[in-house]
């Protein structure tokens, strides 16, 4: 039996399968566990399981002397400090697959979203502005027949691109490796009408969205991020939205997370954002969950994570 501790409680049964074969420790709180907290939870346990609010890096595994196992309960492991782990003989492991169509799903609702002005429309019902049927009002964009760019071919991007041929819109893809459709990343900004962000966060990605890039989209364009919100240069997103060289902005990841409410970004117009619900369904949380513990509980016993990182 190994001590597990859990950073956050999770949907479903995954904990108490843990929990029926080692001792598990579980932060009951609604919001993240703070570092110091986290360092002293962690320092004795041999399995962690943590979200991605938890920075696992080179100091905190120093203080976790015994640990042999990280289950991260995301695909993204952008928290983590995967070389330092593994120099520690560390395994990591992740959710890949369980939340692919889920997340392809928010990103589509966000091109939507933005393309038909929905948040404000809605808005506007409630605040009692819907005052007649008005030909001129709540012009949106259309979606279909449109061109959909996307950064990341993994699998949540190919996903979106499934969406799209049912929209009948044009896909360009733009990824590491050479493929169908793929465009280079000035190709893809300049001749798209949506552009959704679908790669990882890394050192070739962090403000990969920048002012250039911003610029060289289209001002008729939205950009849609469920991936990581360090990918876009915050600052020079908010100049877009307000001067006007893209026509909007769908975010479910933002820098930081939570993004206080008087973030300037917030004041920009033609801006939706939600709070990283890109897997938020309770099918797939539930299923992140028991790949999380699955992952731990192999590496706990000595056999390889089903879903390793690195
Ligand atoms: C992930 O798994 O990386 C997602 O961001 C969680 O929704």
């Amino acid at each position: 039996m190994a001590r597990c501790f859990v950073t956050r409680r999770l949907p479903g049964d995954a904990i108490a399968r843990l929990a029926a074969e080692h001792e598990v420790d579980v932060w009951e709180e609604d919001h993240p566990i703070g570092r110091d907290e986290l360092k002293r939870r962690a320092s004795r346990t041999e399995g962690l399981l943590c979200t991605l609010s938890d920075p696992i890096d080179a100091e905190l595994l120093d203080g976790c002397p015994e640990l042999r196992a990280i289950a991260n309960y995301a695909v993204g492991v952008d928290n983590i400090d995967v070389a330092a782990a593994a120099e520690r003989g560390i395994a990591v492991g992740n959710t890949p697959g369980v939340l692919t169509e889920t997340t392809a799903d928010l990103a589509f609702a966000l091109i939507l979203a933005c393309a038909r002005g929905i948040v404000e429309a809605a808005d506007d019902v409630r605040g009692g502005r819907w005052r007649t049927w008005s030909p001129e009002g709540w012009l949106g964009r259309d979606v279909h027949g449109s061109t959909l760019g996307i950064v990341g071919a993994g699998a949540i991007g190919r996903a979106v691109a499934k969406r799209a041929e049912g929209f009948g819109m044009r896909v360009l893809l733009n990824g590491r490796t050479p493929g169908d459709g793929r465009v280079s990343l000035e190709e893809l900004l300049g001749g798209s009408d949506f552009v959704s962000l679908h790669c990882p966060l890394n050192d070739e990605t962090r403000g990969l969205i920048d002012e250039p890039a911003l610029r060289s989209m289209r001002d008729t364009a939205i950009l849609v991020n469920t991936a990581r919100g360090e990918i876009v240069d915050k600052e020079a997103l908010r100049r877009a939205l307000k001067e006007g060289w893209i026509a909007g902005a769908g975010l479910d990841v933002t820098d930081p997370e939570p993004l206080p409410p008087d973030d300037p970004l917030l004041a920009a117009p033609n801006l939706t954002v939600v709070p990283h619900i890109g897997s938020a369904t309770h099918a797939t949380r539930e299923g992140m969950a028991a790949l999380a513990v699955d992952n731990l509980l192999a590496a706990l016993a000595g056999r390889p994570m089903p879903h390793p990182v690195g």
